[in-house]
């Protein structure tokens, strides 16, 4: 199936790489019109080929993400999805955290959740209809590893906002919904984690493999398409089973 997004206009913010350009990529495909925000001006590159316009976006700003949602507004006349999937995750035990770096890791991650909401209530209020789509992650919500204290509050933050917003905007003819990946297979987890963590990953998930984008951007598609009209509050999974197994020795040997 093709055009599943025809004639919609998606702002999605955290796009020059990874997950956010794999979920444009999808988009685009699907005939969307779309406004791409990062603080990265590599993000420019991704625009550029998919035909979508860049705005610098820092989503822990409110006035920004209302300049990406206002530039939707007037290239497209309209804004039907949003998805925040900007997000940070440096590796920090809570001894070594300190306020400023909490408050930073708020501020993009779950306040950005707050701003990009709230940026695009209004245009969605209006037109009575909207697609309001987050990150989230099982890290938080379900599981975590040591360094992850205040990434796994504001993912697990992120499942109440979601909660909450959709509860607030059901009468409004918006949705919102979001997705949980589990390990995707990014720049930053290449940056971040080293090869042997990539390896343990791939034993802790029955299909085998990291995910990739894409695999996540699917999700996304769903929830932003006419087939999930009847969903709201919720996330969907993307971890290759990883949350299944009840410990590290799940294998069966083939007999
Ligand atoms: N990769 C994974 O395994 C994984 C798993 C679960 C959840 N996630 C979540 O998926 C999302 C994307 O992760 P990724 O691995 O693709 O990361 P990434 O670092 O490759 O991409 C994140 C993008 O967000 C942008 N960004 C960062 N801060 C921003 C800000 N303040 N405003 C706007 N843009 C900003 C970055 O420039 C980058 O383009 C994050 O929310 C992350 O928490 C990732």
């Amino acid at each position: 199936m093709t055009g599943r997004l025809e004639g919609r206009t998606a702002v999605i913010v955290g796009a020059a790489r990874g997950i956010g350009k794999g979920i444009a990529q999808r988009f685009a495909e699907e005939g969307a019109k779309l406004v791409l925000g990062d603080t990265d001006a590599d993000c420019q590159a991704t625009a550029d080929q998919l035909g979508a316009t860049f705005v610098r976006t820092d989503i822990s700003s409110l006035s920004d993400a209302e300049a990406a949602v206002a530039t939707a507004i007037a290239k497209h006349g309209r804004l039907d999805i949003i998805v925040q999937n900007a997000g940070i995750y440096p590796w920090q035990l809570i001894e070594q955290t300190s306020p400023e770096d909490w408050d930073r890791v708020m501020g993009v991650n779950l306040r950005g959740a707050f701003n990009a909401a709230r940026a695009a209530l209004p245009p969605m209020r209006a037109q009575r209809y909207g697609r309001i789509l987050f990150t989230s992650s099982i890290t938080g919500p379900h599981v975590t590893n040591p360094g992850h204290g205040h990434y796994a509050a504001t993912k697990a933050g992120i499942n109440g906002f979601i909660r909450a917003a959709a509860l607030e905007f059901s009468g409004y003819g918006i949705t919102v919904n979001g997705v949980e990946p589990g390990n995707i297979m990014t720049e930053a987890i290449q940056e971040h984690r080293g090869p042997e963590y990539i390896a343990s990953m791939e034993a802790a998930i029955p299909l085998g493999r990291l995910g990739t984008p894409r695999d996540v951007a699917n999700a996304f598609l769903y929830l932003a398409s006419e087939e999930a009209s009847y969903v709201t509050g919720t996330t969907i999974v993307v971890d290759g089973g990883q949350l299944i197994p009840e410990g590290a020795d799940f294998r069966i040997a083939p007999p």
